[in-house]
């Protein structure tokens, strides 16, 4: 049976599980210097994005050749250097199918949270202000909404953001894809020009860097609102302060950051910032199914 370290908490009821089927697990957070230590001791080890397996951490892991399986409990891989791996045989899984509805969800909160001003209320009435005059927001019905990726998380949204009333266009490096005539394809650059919403739903890939940038910023329509709850570096943070601050953006709505916890105060005291702690699969739910997936992977490999 396999010793399994848990760095970043997992579903309860799934931790159980595994150490019914006879497994070690270990459930402890590591920085990295630790971890490489650590890591050695372990057969496998479950992380979700707050824990970075880079080549060098792989290397010392190497050096007890014990490590045989990394299982990212989520969707996004760019914490791991998965091809440095798998190259030197330990298995990378994620779990991509669990959390596509916690995370359309959280986006289409976000776009509630920008069109209704809820998000600054919080934080005005907090202070004792009553700003009813100057938060006439808009309705999300009949407004257009740009998904750039479409991959699950992103036809999620666009299901939720249909049954809303809203037009739901979607750019996608696969180009059009067949069996979604609900939803119109469109390049990236028509999407940019014809969304009211646009909401990212890409991985990162560093040697692409920011999708969202300067020129992107100039080609949407004045006053567009933009929601990431796909992965930080995917927008670039300063490109977009200025959007916000020339107005070209109305407001934007962030769940991850280039660096997390981002450090980025200007970001994140801005009033035109809807914000939370990359928690977009933070729910029992989604940390429940995913918990069902890593029993299946676990499963799978070690019996
Ligand atoms: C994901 O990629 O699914 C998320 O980053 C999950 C997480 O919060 O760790």
């Amino acid at each position: 049976m396999a010793r399994i370290l848990v760095t970043d908490g997992m579903d309860k009821n799934a931790a159980e599980q595994l150490r019914k089927m006879g497994h070690e697990l270990v459930e402890e957070h590591y920085e990295p210097e630790a971890l490489k230590e650590q890591l050695k001791n372990f057969d496998a080890t479950i992380i979700r994005s707050a824990t970075k397996i880079r080549q060098e951490i792989i290397d010392a892991a190497l050096e007890t050749n014990k490590l045989k399986l990394i299982i990212r409990a989520g969707v996004g891989l760019d914490n791991i250097d998965v091809q440095y791996a798998m190259e030197h045989g330990i298995q990378v899984n994620n779990t991509p199918n669990a959390s596509s509805s916690a995370v359309a969800e959280l986006a289409i909160g976000h776009m509630f949270a920008l069109s209704r001003y809820i998000y600054i209320s919080n934080v005005t009435m907090r202070n004792g202000e009553w700003n009813k005059k100057a938060y006439k927001g808009i309705e999300l019905a009949g407004k257009t909404l740009g998904l750039v990726g479409f991959g699950r998380i992103a036809k999620e949204t666009a299901k939720k953001a249909k049954a809303l009333g809203m037009n739901v266009i979607y750019t996608d490096i696969k180009g059009e894809q067949e069996g979604q005539d609900s939803y119109k394809y469109a390049s990236m650059e028509e999407l940019l020009k014809q969304s009211d919403f646009i909401s990212l739903h890409i991985p990162f890939k560093k040697e692409i860097g920011a999708v969202i940038s300067t020129k992107e910023f100039e080609m949407m329509k004045d006053g567009a609102y933009l929601v990431n709850c796909a992965r930080g570096g995917v927008v670039d943070e300063a490109a977009l302060l200025e959007a916000l601050d020339s107005g070209k953006v109305s407001a934007a709505a962030i769940d991850v950051f280039e660096e997390e916890p981002t450090k980025n105060e200007k970001l994140y005291k801005h009033e035109k910032v809807s914000l939370t702690p990359h928690i977009g699969a933070s729910t029992k739910e989604a940390q429940a199914r995913i918990g069902e997936e890593i029993i299946e992977i676990v499963q799978n490999f070690f019996e």
